[in-house]
């Protein structure tokens, strides 16, 4: 018998700037990323979302290959400036018109939508107004965002989240500097973060004001962190890497408080988050319903007095990247025992179960989705097939992964790998692949079923029995 509820949700996802393209049709305004995509040296080279795989028009034919592959939910993100231009004020009803039609065909088709709000796609004309997460007024923005969501497709949606992976493009956007807006800002970058989590909050509370049916989360990476050693050394340095990459994001939406003793630190090395009156009843009264847990890899951590900086992989050439670190602090470490895809990332399906049990540990047995997982891989073309193998070795040790975490009493409710259809990727272009269906950019982008469709679809078909 399936270890998975009957009612279990088998899905995929997807993010708005990586499959829409139409980066300036019908009334869509510019977002950070149309621009940032377009400076020299910013991406994978220079590739970018102006057409990405044209999901916009194509739509109706993507959403009958997921019907086709079973799929009983999709997640997928709105793009903010393609519904309001401005980030605020004027309502592009084109850009509404596109979601509601993409929301009516999944329902056609027995697909149930699960909306992100931002997944990083800024409306530009808010960075500019007042740099964007930097300040203050994002907040009282997103809301409007988020009620115009709500109010125009509510009535036909019941899964609902606010933000996917602020670590990233926070992280990216204001402490590496990888990421729009570009800055290398500690300070900034931690008082950017406190406006995610007041604006997430005020988002949820719109939600339960305005009455909307069904249940509002957040998404976050999961990345379990384990130390190289077991010297005091790496696990002093491992728990100060989980603190700020896990709890640090998750304590404010799920306990409404930040850590304390990361709290106390960061404000007494940087002077931020600095909170306003209101703050922190706001964060505690607004606790998300479930949260979602993007899943790709674990990371090792050693005690670091020597690294500063870090260089991703981007090229998909083995061990191009260097180790990230924080002088003083950690440093991100390769396992010498690891295997890794061609980015470097570990495969380590175990970290999944791991990861599950500590979120329940430090949180209670709340709703959780697995919102995205899956390899970045460049697939092999045989016989006009393409074979991805090892995909499918990826996901199904995955998909037994959370079996275990159920069966340890984790409520897991849902599965969405990563992704849907081949996509950008935000930095590494379109040779990193993640999907079930193919798409032939040297053939006006057609669709082409992978070996892993088939796959998926009895798994799907069989509530994860056959894998
Ligand atoms: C997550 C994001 O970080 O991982 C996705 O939510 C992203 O948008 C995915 O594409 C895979 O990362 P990458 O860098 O391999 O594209």
């Amino acid at each position: 018998m399936s270890v998975f509820p009957k009612d279990f949700l088998w899905g995929a996802a997807t993010a708005a700037y990586q499959v829409e393209g139409a980066h300036d049709a019908d009334g869509k305004g510019l977002s950070n990323w149309d621009l940032f995509s377009h400076l020299p040296g910013t991406t994978y080279q220079g590739t970018n979302g102006d057409v990405a795989v044209d999901h916009y028009h194509r739509f109706k034919e993507d959403v009958a290959l997921m019907a086709e592959l079973g799929m009983q939910t999709y997640r997928f993100s709105i793009s903010w400036p393609r519904v309001l231009p401005q980030g605020r004020g004027e309502v592009n009803e084109a850009g509404i018109a596109f979601y509601s039609g993409l929301i009516d065909e999944l329902l056609k088709h027995n697909i149930r939508p699960m909306i992100t709000l931002y997944h990083w796609d800024l409306p530009q004309a808010l960075q500019e107004a007042f740099g964007g997460w930097g300040s203050r007024e994002i907040v009282e923005a997103f809301d409007e965002y988020a009620r115009l969501c709500y109010q125009r497709f509510g009535d036909r949606v019941d899964l609902w989240s606010t933000f996917n992976e602020t670590v990233v493009f926070i992280g990216m956007g204001y402490f590496t500097g990888a990421h729009p807006p570009s800055l290398t800002d500690p300070q900034q970058g931690i008082q950017a973060c406190h406006h995610v989590f007041l604006a997430n909050a005020r988002a949820v509370k719109s939600f339960r004001e305005m009455g909307i049916r069904g249940q509002i989360g957040f998404v976050n990476v999961m990345q379990p962190h384990d130390p190289i050693s077991d010297s005091p050394q790496d696990r002093r340095a491992c728990e100060i890497a989980e603190g700020i990459f896990t709890h640090w994001l998750y304590d404010p939406v799920l306990k409404g408080e930040y850590p304390a003793e990361l709290l106390a630190m960061a404000q007494q090395a940087f002077g931020v988050p600095q909170f306003a009156p209101g703050d922190e009843a706001l964060l505690k009264d607004n606790i998300v319903d479930f949260i979602g847990l993007n899943y790709y890899k674990r990371e090792m951590v050693a005690h670091n007095d020597d690294v500063n900086g870090y260089a991703i992989n981007t090229s998909g050439q083995k061990g191009s990247g260097r180790e990230l670190g924080f002088k003083g602090l950690f440093k991100l470490v390769r396992n010498p025992h690891g295997v890794y895809t061609d980015w470097d990332w570990e495969i380590y399906p175990q970290g999944l179960t791991d990861a599950i049990g500590r979120i329940v540990k430090r949180y209670g047995n709340i709703p959780i989705y697995i919102t995205e997982n899956g390899l970045g891989a460049k697939d092999p073309i045989v016989d006009g097939e393409v074979r991805d193998q090892p995909r499918i070795d990826y996901l199904r040790d995955h998909i037994q992964a959370i079996g275990a975490a159920i069966e340890q009493g984790a409520d897991v409710r849902g599965y969405y790998p990563w992704s849907f259809i081949d996509l950008l990727s935000w930095l590494n272009g379109y040779q990193k692949q993640y999907g079930f269906v193919y798409v032939d950019h040297a053939n006006n982008l057609a669709r082409r079923k992978k070996q892993s469709f088939g796959w998926y679809q009895r798994v799907i078909a069989s509530n994860g029995e056959r894998l």
